[in-house]
């Protein structure tokens, strides 16, 4: 939701903001705009729709290069429609002070019309433009103080950064709720919401934590605590992650690269092993105290995740697992206790309702994980123990790759406490081989993306498409529609195929794909029996099915043949060609398959 940069140091100031922004467009990407100063003079730029639009113009208008302190915003509209007016940064009422913001501020409605009777005029319908009047209002020579000041008047979730006429080569950020993280070079600093923003210039970064408010000169940065103003120490980290991996290399999309790097992705995590960081998970899981409860917490493609880890744990460790949605989860009243971990799972670790789940779960003193993609993610700095998931920057907005290292650390996780509690069928040695395989398979599969291109331009025409699984497979059928419906705009839904005659099976006629995923476990004949019904009422069928299956072909229009591996890492192997299938139909329909209308990747607000 929104990205923001910031730079401060004597390059082209312009560029390094519109590379920034180009690396967290991701976050949205509806409107885009940037502050910087032209010979002395603060000017701001603004354009609707994609970065590109600006870019254009800052060219026509031979805009130069700026000096000093700028930043720069790309938008993903919640207070007000996208348009120029309501695009960041906004200025206060001189024109002096201006500020970028992600986030919500939640009684806007009030500030706004308080600051109006002080006289203040507001050109835009958003709530950020709050912010820079109260800025405004508090400024006595000191940016810092006045943004302190402003800050403590809001109430919601923010990242801000604000500039000023007044003081050239400064910006204040603060944060309370959104990420923000501070690149650290040579006469030279980089403030954003996120790391690839920065990477690209330097690999060593300072998290602000909640409500840390950071001043950040060419020279070098000093953090305060926006309430009470004194100064407080963050560490300097090293990211692990390299500008090389922000790029799509020799790929068209961010979404076709990630797709292709769930081999090498999955193989890391094979050779690694299981690492947890923090506290030892042994403790969780033996002795009189041990959790009897797990709750898995996610949105999105993550929350499918967590219904296959659900699976996973239980048949293999006895424990009982609930599986909820954040926002529900939040507030619906769990039954949480000290015996209960509650295990948030999310690529971004900032997604908002998985956030405030995690903290409603702590504060009924049960015991918070995460399983995440991004180290130094609020998500990371709030779980006791952290398992990350080794997938590397995800850009593209539909999720993939982060999706298959989810359900290998689930996998991963499942079987550690297994191995605690006595229940572990295989050894660690054993099942890193296991993941290793799992990785040469889906190289296989990644080759014959031919055949599913082919089914892709046979389907893309169709209005509406149906995913059908059982156990396992019926979050693999809707993590399938998800994708298909995020990038192509196809009406999609998964369903657990045994519900089919519940509903379902009225929509079939032959303009609609079902797509089954067909393993051959213990439902492999009543997934055969739907099938059946389904070619019955002249439906089409695109199976997919596992090597040796004789019977399928018979009945499915198509069927797509896939390795096996065991019974639970057989549904990271479905998940592959269902990817595809969203891609390349998404592409054969012009979609924008990297940036689909209305999404955003990394949801920071409720
Ligand atoms: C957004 C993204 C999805 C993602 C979900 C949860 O909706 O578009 O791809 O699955 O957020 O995000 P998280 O970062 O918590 O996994």
């Amino acid at each position: 939701m929104c990205g923001i940069v910031g730079y401060v140091g004597s390059r082209n100031t312009v560029n390094i903001l519109l590379e920034g922004l180009k690396r967290l467009e991701y976050r949205g990407y509806d409107s885009a705009g940037i502050c910087f100063f032209t010979e002395g003079t603060m000017t701001v730029k603004k354009e609707v729709g994609k970065l590109i639009h600006l870019e254009r113009r800052l060219a026509e208008e031979k805009v130069g290069s700026g000096t000093g302190a700028g930043i720069a915003h790309t938008r993903w509209a919640t207070h007000g429609e996208p348009s120029v007016r309501n695009a960041h940064p906004h200025l206060d009422c001189s024109g002096r002070f201006s500020v970028v913001h992600n986030g919500i501020i939640e009684n806007n409605a009030f500030l706004r019309k308080q600051l109006q009777e002080e006289g203040h005029r507001f050109a835009s319908e958003t709530d950020t433009e709050v912010i820079v009047h109260l800025v405004e209002k508090h400024f006595q020579g000191d940016l810092a103080e006045a943004v302190r000041k402003a800050s403590l008047a809001l109430e919601g979730s923010f990242a801000v950064e604000a500039m000023s006429a007044f003081v050239p080569d400064e910006i204040v950020a603060v944060r309370r709720g959104s990420p923000l993280v501070i690149g650290t070079g040579q006469g030279e600093q980089f403030v954003a919401s996120d790391i690839p923003a920065l990477v690209a210039y330097t690999r060593e970064v300072v998290w602000l934590e909640e409500g840390d408010l950071a001043v950040v000169r060419p020279e070098g940065i000093r953090v305060l605590n926006a309430v009470s103003g004194s100064a407080v120490q963050r560490e300097t980290q090293r990211v692990a992650w390299d500008a090389q991996q922000v790029e799509k290399g020799r790929f068209p999309h961010y979404m076709l690269k990630e797709i292709h790097e769930q081999p090498e992705a999955i193989l890391q995590m094979a050779q690694r092993g299981v690492l947890f960081q923090g506290a030892a998970p042994e403790r969780l899981f033996a002795g009189a105290d041990a959790i009897s409860q797990i709750d898995l917490v996610a949105c999105g493609t993550s929350w499918h995740a967590a219904l296959v880890g659900k699976r996973m744990i239980e048949k293999m460790t006895g424990l009982r697992v609930e599986v909820d949605i954040a926002s529900e989860f939040r507030y619906r009243e769990p039954i949480v206790d000290s015996k209960t971990l509650t295990i948030g799972i999310s690529q971004s670790g900032e997604t908002a309702d998985t956030l405030a789940a995690l903290q409603m779960a702590a504060e009924k003193k049960s015991a918070i994980w995460a399983i995440c993609n991004v180290a130094g993610s609020s998500m990371t700095r709030l779980a006791e123990t952290v398992l990350y998931t080794d997938a590397g920057p995800e850009i593209g907005v539909a999720s993939t790759k982060a999706f298959t290292c989810q359900l290998v650390a689930l996998y991963q996780l499942a079987s550690t406490i297994a191995a605690v509690r006595g229940t572990a069928p295989l050894s660690e040695p054993e099942r890193r081989s296991e993941l290793s395989v799992l990785s040469k398979q889906i190289r296989e599969i990644l080759q014959r993306e031919e055949e599913i291109r082919a089914l892709a331009s046979e389907y893309r025409q169709k209005r509406d498409f149906l995913f059908m699984g059982r156990g396992i497979y019926h979050p693999i059928a809707l993590e399938g529609a998800l994708k298909l419906k995020e990038i192509s705009y196809i009406h999609a839904e998964g369903y657990p195929a045994g519900e089919m005659k519940h509903g379902p099976i009225a929509l079939i006629d032959p303009e609609m794909p079902v797509v089954f995923l067909v393993p051959q476990d213990a439902v492999y004949e009543k997934v055969l029996g739907n099938i059946e019904e389904v070619r019955a009422r002249g439906g089409r069928i695109i199976a997919l099915a596992q090597v040796g299956d004789e019977r399928v072909a018979d009945q499915a229009h198509h069927a797509l043949y896939l390795p096996k591996n065991n019974t639970f890492l057989n549904a990271v192997l479905m998940t592959i060609p269902l990817q595809l299938l969203a891609y390349h139909i998404a592409l054969q329909k012009g979609c924008d398959v990297d940036q689909p209308r209305n999404l955003a990747k990394s949801v920071t607000v409720e």
